[in-house]
C-alpha cells in the first residue's frame, strides 16, 4: 500500500494570523515549474498581473485580461502544493461595481482553484472588498503605487516621498483593513511611511520597495533571479539566471555548429 503524504495548503486566515510574527515570504510566479521550485520556501505565490510585462512584453499591466490571468493561475496551482496561491484581478475586471468584481473573482477562484484574489486600490475599493469577503472570496489589497493606474499617475512613481501625501495613503491602508482584506501589499513607498502603516493596521503588510518593517516581502521572481533586463532600485538580484541561460544557449549553439552535439550518448542505435 502506498502512503501519500497529504500537504495542506496555507490559507488566507493563516497569513492574517502572522501579523507581527515571523515574516511572510512571497514571490510572484506565472508558471508550473517556478511554482514547484518556490513552493517549499514561500508562504504565498502571487500570480501577479506583472506577467503582462515580464512574460508577454507589454509596457504596463493595463493590457492584461482575465483569461490570461486564469491561464497562468491554473499553471501555478498545478505546480504548487503548499503555498497559498493568490491571483491578481486585472485592470477592468473589478472596478465597475462590486457585483461585476464578484462575477469575475468567482471565475478566477472556480477556474484556477486558487485560494484568494488581489486587487489594487484603497478607500474607493473598500466597498468592493467588503462585498467579496462577505461572499466567500479572500481579498489581498494593494496600495501605494498601483501600477494599473499608471496612466492617471503618469509613471511608476514612488509614493509618500513628501509627508503631505501620507494621510491619504494611510487612510487607504486602514480602509482596506477595515473592509476585511486579509493582507495588503504596500508598493513603492517611502520607508518610514510603510513602517508606520505596518504598526497602525491590524492586517499583515507585504512590502515591495517599502520597508523591512513590513510583516512580509514580495518580489517579482524574474527580477530577484537576475532574469529581467532592468530592475527597479528596490530589487536585490539574488541570482544570475539570465547570464546562466545565455551561457548555456551559447554553448549549445557552438556544439551544434561544430557538430559535437548530438554526441553518441545522445543518439539511439538500432536494436538488432
Ligand atoms: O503584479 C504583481 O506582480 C504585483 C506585485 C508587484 C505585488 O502586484
Amino acid at each position: 500500500m502506498s502512503v501519500q503524504k497529504q500537504v495542506r495548503r496555507i490559507t488566507a486566515p493563516q497569513i492574517t494570523a502572522r501579523k507581527g510574527g515571523e515574516p511572510i515570504v512571497s514571490l510572484t510566479s506565472y508558471h508550473a515549474h517556478t511554482a514547484a521550485i518556490a513552493d517549499e520556501y514561500v508562504d504565498f505565490l502571487l500570480v501577479g498581473d506583472s506577467l503582462g510585462m515580464v512574460m508577454h512584453g507589454f509596457e504596463s499591466t493595463v493590457p492584461v485580461h482575465l483569461d490570461l490571468m486564469i491561464m497562468h493561475g491554473k499553471a501555478v496551482v498545478r505546480g504548487s502544493a503548499r503555498a497559498l496561491v493568490v491571483v491578481d484581478m486585472p485592470f477592468g475586471s473589478y472596478e465597475e461595481s462590486p457585483s461585476a468584481a464578484f462575477r469575475n473573482a468567482v471565475r478566477v477562484m472556480k477556474e484556477t482553484d486558487c485560494g484568494a484574489v488581489k486587487l489594487e486600490g484603497g478607500r474607493h475599493m473598500a466597498e468592493t472588498i467588503e462585498y467579496l469577503v462577505a461572499r466567500g472570496i479572500p481579498v489581498m489589497a494593494h496600495v501605494g503605487l498601483t501600477p494599473q493606474s499608471i496612466n492617471v499617475i503618469g509613471g511608476f512613481k514612488t509614493q509618500g516621498r513628501t509627508r503631505d501625501q501620507w494621510k491619504a495613503i494611510e487612510d487607504d491602508a486602514k480602509a482596506v483593513a477595515d473592509a476585511g482584506a486579509f493582507a495588503v501589499v504596500l508598493e513603492a513607498m517611502a520607508e518610514p511611511l510603510a513602517a508606520r502603516i505596518t504598526k497602525s493596521i491590524s492586517i499583515p503588510t507585504i512590502g515591495i520597495g517599502a520597508s523591512a518593517e513590513c510583516d512580509g516581502q514580495i518580489l517579482v521572481m524574474e527580477d530577484m533571479l537576475g532574469l529581467s533586463p532592468r530592475v527597479p532600485k528596490f530589487v536585490k538580484e539574488f541570482g544570475e539566471v539570465g547570464k546562466s541561460i545565455e551561457r548555456a544557449i551559447k554553448l549549445y549553439a557552438e556544439a551544434v555548429t561544430d557538430r559535437s552535439f548530438p554526441a553518441s550518448e545522445n543518439t539511439y542505435d538500432v536494436k538488432d
